[in-house]
């Protein structure tokens, strides 16, 4: 079966929209984020559209879409409410878990309880942090720009990274040990990859 090779956006589907992003711009490394709601209930979930906004000042950015039926994630509420979060980096041992939190629980359900993780603190942070994640960027709310309310419709954070823990078992003050913290990626569908087959390009003068 032959498609055009030519796709006018006004013809297609969200959810088609969706697949075609999901397959072509992909792996996506995965921000594994904690938030709290004002009635002090903690959150915990991925999200794969994530990456550097700026480094300076630091500024991570990652896009809670609206769900199906056009509703808020907790996330974003939570943002709203108390505008901070930690932005978790997990490596392959945390796969599971990691997955587990994509759960949609009730807003008073704690994702963390649901998939076994430990909470800790982070600076002056309330917003609780994973403890078993190598890596996590306090952060505080820059700016949630959002771009309609249709379901899958995107809700970008931009969060200011304000302080950080970074486990000496990956990090030794200079470099993140790339087999040590063995980063994960999204592929499409259910689908995640590893970071195993890795070729260098020296970049031209
Ligand atoms: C690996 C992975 C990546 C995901 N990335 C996104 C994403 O970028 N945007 C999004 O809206 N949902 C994404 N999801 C789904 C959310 O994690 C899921 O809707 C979650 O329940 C939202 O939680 P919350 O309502 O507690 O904020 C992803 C799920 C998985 C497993």
């Amino acid at each position: 079966m032959s498609h055009d090779a030519t796709l006018q956006v006004a013809d297609l589907d969200a959810g088609l929209i969706y697949r075609l992003f999901s397959g072509a711009i992909a792996p996506r490394p995965i921000a594994w984020v904690s938030t709290l709601s004002s009635e002090g209930h903690a959150n915990l979930a991925p999200f794969s559209f994530f990456n550097v906004a700026s480094v300076a000042p630091p500024i991570l950015a990652f896009s809670p879409l609206l769900n199906g039926e056009g509703g808020t994630k907790d996330t974003v509420a939570n943002l709203r409410e108390v505008g901070e979060c930690i932005v978790h980096i997990g490596g392959e041992v945390l796969a599971e878990a990691l997955n587990t939190t994509s759960a949609s629980l009730p807003r008073d359900g704690d994702e963390f309880e649901h998939a076994g993780l430990t909470k800790a603190s982070l600076g002056d942070l309330r917003v609780p942090r994973i403890s078993e994640a190598p890596i996590a960027f306090g952060c505080r709310l820059h700016d949630i720009l959002t771009f309609g309310d249709q379901p899958l419709s995107g809700n970008l954070v931009l969060a200011e990274v304000t302080v950080i823990h970074a486990d000496p078992k990956v990090w030794d003050g200079r470099h993140v040990g790339r087999e040590a913290l063995a980063p994960i990626g999204r592929m499409a569908g259910s689908d995640y990859i590893r970071c195993t087959d890795l070729f260098a390009l020296e970049r031209p003068k």
